[in-house]
């Protein structure tokens, strides 16, 4: 069985673009793959986090890998910081990488156009760390959104770099994007990625949003003044994002929502549109309560990272014999 490996940073509450490009994919997944999901706390950081949200965030997160119908039956969940190996290969990767490489990601770059500050060491350095996340389970594929094809890619570059250095040691990983609903965009300006980190909350839509306060967000969504229903993601990207996110929520094509909605206006696909988002969050939410009140996180964590320590335990030994790191009496 292929190995697949993925996760996601909780530097806030989960959003529907995280659900639509990623976890409903990973439960997709656990099927057909050994799939490896872990919460990347130690990504957390890399900006600053009150300690308290944190907490919540991250425990939140667990909640909802399993209340989007991840089974820790069929996939290994795990807290990054439970598997000690992670920091230690993060920190050999970033030995491994060229500072250009680094000055070459399009996230750090747009952050620092963007004059961001208090820019960290930490943020600068997080591919390394990502691209430790990976290697350290010989991943075959890694899902995720659009947006960390780039940090995938320099993986596989920092993962050949290794291999002609020091012998075979690492799988050479590739990146799984989905088709439809890699990279959903804000509902306010849909030249932007729905994210986490916006400004404003009107453009994004959290799992645990209140169902009413969902449909407000996507009755309004920016669209454009063409007034036509149909697949035009260049001229009418909002338009484009709502038959996107429509799809990937009801499992119906866009081709076969645009001829639904092609002699109706804007207001009714939206209104499709917010339906199907509150059909999915609701019973999202509902098996989200259930577990936080069931007290399982913690076993669930437990388990996934004594499975998880049982495979990066060894490969971090093995780099660091290769590497020549090691005394052996
Ligand atoms: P993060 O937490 O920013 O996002 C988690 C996953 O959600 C996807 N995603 C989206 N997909 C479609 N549309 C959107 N608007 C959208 N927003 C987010 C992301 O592409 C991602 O798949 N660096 C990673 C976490 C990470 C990781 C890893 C992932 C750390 N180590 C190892 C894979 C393998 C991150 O910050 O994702």
């Amino acid at each position: 069985m292929k190995r697949m490996l993925s996760g996601i940073k909780p530097t806030g509450q989960l959003t529907l673009g995280n659900y639509i490009g990623a976890l409903r994919n990973f439960v997709n997944y656990q099927d057909d793959y050994e799939m490896i999901v872990f919460i990347a706390n130690l990504h957390c950081i890399t900006e600053y986090q009150e300690p308290a949200e944190l907490r919540k965030n991250l425990t939140d997160a667990v909640a909802l890998y399993l209340a989007c119908g991840l089974d820790p039956d069929k996939a290994t969940i795990f807290l990054q910081t439970d598997v000690h190996a992670h920091a230690e290969l993060g920190y050999i990767m970033a030995c491994n990488t060229y500072l250009g490489e680094l000055n070459r990601m399009t996230q750090f770059k747009d952050k620092m156009a963007k004059g961001e500050k208090n820019m960290t060491a930490g943020l600068f350095t997080y591919p390394c760390l990502m691209a430790a996340d990976i290697l350290l389970y010989d991943a075959d594929y890694v899902p995720v959104g659009e947006d960390q094809k780039q940090h995938v890619e320099l993986t596989r570059d920092l993962a050949q770099r290794f291999n002609n250095r020091y012998g075979e040691t690492f799988n050479v990983p590739e990146p799984l994007i989905a088709k439809v609903g890699a990279r959903i965009m804000s509902l306010s300006d849909p030249s932007k990625k729905m994210s986490k980190s916006e400004e404003t909350n009107k453009g994004c839509i959290y799992l645990l949003d209140d169902l009413k306060v969902a449909r407000k967000k996507i009755m309004p969504a920016v669209t454009d003044s063409v007034g036509k229903v149909q697949l035009d993601k260049q001229n009418q990207p909002g338009l484009y994002n709502l038959i996107e996110i429509a799809s990937s929520l009801s499992g119906r094509t866009m081709e076969d929502i645009v001829s639904e909605f092609a002699d109706q206006g804007y207001g009714k696909l939206k209104a499709y549109t917010a339906d199907v988002v509150c059909d999915t969050l609701a019973s999202i939410q509902e098996r989200y309560t259930q577990i936080i009140e069931s007290r399982q996180i913690e076993s669930v964590l437990k388990e996934g990272a004594e499975k998880a320590s049982a495979i990066a335990d060894r490969k971090i030994e093995e780099v660091k014999k290769v590497i020549g790191l090691e005394i052996k009496y």
